[in-house]
């Protein structure tokens, strides 16, 4: 199974965070950013007898998207915790506004934030942000969304996004009999996320002369409300007559599916996903949903935090996180941890989120599932 690989790399990470020695040495002196001014982490009286803390920032971009708040942002954590007890992590959420995350990117700077762990809301402020980081010696980590065109990036920790594209539309094929003649509506992501231009690049090199794309939108901050209004039209428009719909990710999935009710469409066509949700799962037991991609967020955000721990305590990053692995961004070679994403359909749920304790079947298979939890074989 696939997974393995995902935590066969995991366990070089685990070595390699052995190989760190403990981050609580005391940082002193002119590049002391721990005590930079508003400081609440290390109150006056405690610095003769504490370490200055070492402050990590965690920069998420939006929170409509289930992942951030309920996997990244724990996951990030429980590992910066574990490698560096003395690390202090400077979480926001900018709730999908570029201007909201410069100035918490601002705010973390000030507050002596050591490295910036940096999940774009729009390519072109990241690298803003990315330039003000590299003009105060602090690194930057692209984490799952790349910032092109600046070289202020020091790693990039993501998936291969263009292979989530390409599963989303081969699988879509594969649902639709692989028919030159289905119809197939395209909701793509947002426009400004250098992630949302890989998916739907990736999706085009699968779909392209398959099927026939007969409507297609970028949805702008990757909103579900916006993906349903899309829906709309296109249905209105094509007088409802779609075979398939290809959504960048769950929440847009979730959008043209309630589109498509409130159309009365019965049966559903298949529509793709991406992000494996809980509810996107659910929706998938019930035939609502077709497929996910299922992006194993453990081991990205458990690289990024090793990644950013040997940069705040000024560690060199060892090799074998990357294995020599790089990405142009335009500007350079960034080094760059890309992991495996998985389709995942009802056949195989059970192999992957599942196996993988990404949710339990608890956590699934509650009162309304239990019956396609149990057709599905997963009760
Ligand atoms: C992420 C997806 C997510 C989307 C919306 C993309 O950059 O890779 O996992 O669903 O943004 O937040």
């Amino acid at each position: 199974m696939k997974t393995n690989a995902i935590s066969g790399r995991l366990g070089a990470w685990a070595l390699s965070a052995l190989v760190l020695t403990s981050c609580s040495q005391k940082q002193e002196g002119a590049g002391d950013k721990g005590s930079a001014a508003g400081d609440k982490g290390a109150a006056a009286g405690d610095k003769a007898s504490k370490p200055a803390e070492i402050k990590i920032a965690l920069l998420l971009p939006e929170s409509k998207t289930a992942r951030y708040e309920s996997k990244d942002r724990p996951f990030f954590e429980a590992k910066i915790k574990a490698l560096c007890p003395e690390c202090q992590i400077l979480a926001s959420n900018a709730n999908q506004d570029a201007s909201q995350q410069q100035a918490q990117a601002e705010a973390a700077l000030t507050n002596g934030a050591r490295v910036l762990v940096l999940d774009a809301v729009d390519s072109a402020s990241a690298s803003v942000i990315a330039t003000k980081a590299k003009a105060q010696k602090v690194p930057v980590i692209a984490y799952d969304r790349l910032v092109p065109g600046t070289d202020a990036i020091d790693f990039y920790v993501s998936f291969d996004n263009e292979s989530v594209g390409r599963l989303q539309g081969e699988s879509l094929l594969t649902a639709l009999g692989n028919k030159p003649t289905a119809r197939v509506v395209m909701i793509n992501g947002a426009p400004t996320d250098n992630n949302g231009m890989l998916f739907k690049k990736g999706a085009h090199s699968a779909l392209d002369g398959k099927a026939q794309i007969v409507k297609e939108y970028d949805t702008p901050d990757w909103s579900p409300d916006k993906a349903q209004d899309q829906m709309t039209q296109a249905l209105t428009a094509l007088n409802n007559q779609v075979d398939g719909v290809y959504a960048a990710n769950d929440g847009t999935a979730g959008g043209a599916i309630a589109a498509m009710k409130a159309a009365g469409i019965k049966p559903l066509p298949p529509v793709t996903g991406q992000d494996a949700e809980l509810a996107a799962v659910q929706r998938i037991l019930l035939g609502e949903q077709y497929m996910t991609v299922y992006k194993a967020i453990k081991p990205q955000a458990e690289a990024a935090a090793v990644i950013a721990v040997h940069l705040a305590t000024g560690k060199p990053v060892p090799t074998d996180i990357t294995g020599g692995k790089t990405v142009n961004n335009g500007k350079k070679d960034v080094p760059s941890v890309l992991l495996v994403p998985l389709a995942v359909t009802r056949e195989n749920l059970k192999d992957t989120v599942i196996a993988d304790a990404f949710w339990t079947t608890e956590q699934i298979c509650t009162n309304q599932y239990v019956e396609a939890c149990k057709a599905a074989g997963i009760l």
